[in-house]
């Protein structure tokens, strides 16, 4: 099923006591009111995983993610972060190929891919990035971009596997900038992904894939893009730093 998914990514931002506060925030709220068709994934540093974990335990539809995840399995990889340590502490989702990534510490389509394998050989579903510079926009060159990377990536995991991921389709020239893509680039970009997923895998596939758009989504336009027939959620950035503006953006998802 396609589900409605609403994805936090904290980046590197917040300390614990302020992490803290603003998941208590977020909760207070849900306890209120909390739509149990939308899946919220509060995607936060690692040091922070098993706290913010443990503070959602036994609230609906609240999950927690990483924003990494090693692409190799155990060993004298010093610094890095393992899909089973995730496992044992329970977290069931994890980002994967982000564009801050793959530009600032060189990750190829190739470690995209096992990290995607590491994560999905312990149950824990990745949400895969994808989008393009601004440059290949211009160039009218974006589709091509966008599918060629997920041909490389997505497209060598088993049919079996692709049913256990998310894509989120994050234009570069849009993340951070307050510049969101127009409604119809999102929608065009959208549809070519599922299109592309159904004529390799088939509509069993396409038809149950959760694709998220990303790129300074806030609560004033988070309805609209949201309300587009591709679009299923979304994965934000800096608006998921303020507690109210995540609830909104939450709410506006029907
Ligand atoms: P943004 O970031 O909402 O701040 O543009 C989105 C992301 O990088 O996932």
């Amino acid at each position: 099923m396609r589900n409605k998914i609403i994805a936090a990514n904290w980046k590197m931002n917040k300390d614990e006591y302020e992490s803290k506060n603003l998941t208590y925030e977020i909760l207070k709220y849900l306890n209120k009111t909390n739509n149990p068709s939308v899946y919220k994934i509060l995607c936060v540093p690692f040091p922070f995983l098993n706290k913010i974990h443990n503070m959602c335990a036994g609230v609906n539809m609240i999950f927690v993610g990483a924003q990494n995840c090693s692409a190799f399995e155990n060993g004298a990889y010093t610094g890095e972060v393992s899909s089973a340590m995730l496992k044992s502490l329970s977290i069931l989702y994890a980002i994967v190929g982000h564009s801050e990534r793959r530009i600032m510490f060189k990750e190829s389509d190739d470690l995209i891919l096992e990290k995607m394998k590491r994560l999905i050989s312990k149950q824990i579903i990745p949400i895969y990035c994808c989008g393009e510079p601004f440059s290949e926009r211009k160039k009218k060159n974006h589709i091509r971009y966008v599918l060629n990377q997920i041909e490389q990536s997505v497209c060598n995991l088993k049919k079996e596997e692709i049913k256990k991921i998310v894509i989120a389709y994050e234009p570069i020239w849009s993340i951070g900038t307050g510049i969101t893509a127009e409604l119809e680039d999102v929608q065009e970009m959208h549809f070519a992904i599922r299109k592309f997923i159904r004529l390799k895998y088939g509509s069993s596939v396409s038809k149950n894939l959760s694709l998220l758009y990303g790129g300074s989504v806030n609560p004033l336009n988070a309805k609209q893009i949201f309300d587009l027939p591709d679009v299923d959620g979304g994965l934000i950035g800096g608006a998921s730093l303020k507690s109210q503006d995540f609830i909104d953006i939450v709410n506006s998802i029907n």
